[in-house]
């Protein structure tokens, strides 16, 4: 086997840029139950922008909106409307991981950059991916202080009761049709990855919107990326209602762990988190399906959560509505029991009842 050159050491964290920074904050607080831990703004200095870093678990979100008009966070704020600006991976040496990739065919958005205070130093480094997203290569070497140096850190309220999300599972991107092969093949030859998993149209289809999908994992298989393409359909696919939505390519969702789904997702509807809907006959099917494996059916029922299971064991996940207007950016939560897939067998079901959602917006 070739040595793994852009190793990995897993998520480092997802940056969003969003048109009220304080906002989102407050809502992934109060709602998702992270933990605010550090800042930037006015008031450490910075003029342009305020970021605010949230934690839960290994979990870790900046929510990044800009002071002016005339600031690229701002611009792609009017234009994609709140979402994921840069998937940031953490890596052993970021000079390295830049050279590695662009001797590949990477485009360097930022060279290796070095920030440093009392507490140490973080290197970053960014690579363009699909559309406005970015992959950015961190550097963390023991730094001591509060994600970063530029940032101070939040005095702990302790008000943040988290819902038990432990660490991302998998972000999804959405791409144009004809794109998924170029970019499966960019993570390929780029970054290194392997392909996990390749659904096409004939897996993935309802009588109006299909959409196929490949999914890249990393040496180790920490990091998983699917990434969607809209198959022909009779109506508009939710891959291009997304493509549509959030004006081209972009993360779609982001998978988060938890070691006790029923858990996670009681408290999250008793915070008025939307899940999708799951028509009853989809327990039925699944019963039949997935056997007993010990969970508790009613109960999945009850909660909307859906099962999956392959020759390696079985996942329970369960998928929010879109967390902004536009219907772009969503969240999944998964528990996985041995299956290392992504419910493939769900993809119909789940399907029918997005497309239900998509109906009632008047986008299908
Ligand atoms: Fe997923």
């Amino acid at each position: 086997m070739s040595e793994d050159f852009l190793p990995i050491k897993g998520y480092d964290h997802v940056e969003f840029y969003v048109g009220n920074a304080k906002q989102a904050a407050h809502f992934y607080e109060k709602v998702f139950g992270f933990t605010p831990i550090a800042k930037c703004g006015l008031e450490t200095g910075s003029r342009d922008v305020a970021s605010y870093v949230m934690q839960q678990g290994k979990v870790q979100f900046v929510f990044t909106t800009a002071y002016g008009p005339d600031h690229e966070v701002a611009r792609h704020c009017a234009l994609h409307g709140d979402g994921v600006k840069a998937i940031a991976l953490e890596v052993k040496d970021v000079a390295s991981a830049l050279a590695e990739t662009k001797h590949r065919g990477a485009t360097i958005l930022k060279p290796a950059t070095t920030k440093e205070d009392e507490h140490g130093k973080v290197v970053i480094g960014e690579v363009m991916y699909a559309g406005d997203t970015i992959f950015r290569f961190v550097e963390r070497g023991g730094y001591g202080g509060a994600f970063a140096p530029g940032f101070a850190p939040i005095e702990l309220r302790g008000d943040a009761i988290p819902v038990g999300f432990a660490a991302i599972d998998h972000i999804v991107t959405n791409v144009h049709l004809g794109e998924m092969d170029y970019w499966a093949n960019w993570y390929e030859r780029v970054l290194g990855f392997n392909k996990l998993a390749h659904f096409t149209d004939k897996d993935i289809s309802t009588e109006y919107s299909a959409l196929m999908s490949k999914v890249m994992e990393n040496g180790t298989g920490k990091c998983k990326f699917p990434i969607n393409e809209p198959a022909e359909g009779k109506k508009k696919s939710q891959i291009e209602e997304y493509l549509d939505f959030y004006y081209g390519s972009g993360v779609q969702h982001i998978a988060m762990n938890t070691g006790n789904i029923y858990e996670t997702v009681m408290e999250l509807r008793r915070r008025d988190i939307d899940f999708l809907r799951i028509p009853d006959t989809y327990y039925e099917y699944m019963r039949e399906r997935v056997g007993d494996v010990g969970e508790d059916w009613d109960k999945l029922q009850e909660l909307g959560i859906l099962i999956d299971k392959d020759e390696d064991g079985y996942l329970l996940q369960i998928f929010t509505a879109p967390v902004q207007d536009r219907p772009t950016l969503f969240y999944e939560v998964i528990e996985r029991h041995g299956s290392r897939g992504f419910g493939i067998g769900n993809f119909k079901a789940l399907f029918i009842s997005i497309e239900e959602e998509q109906a009632l917006r008047g986008n299908l």
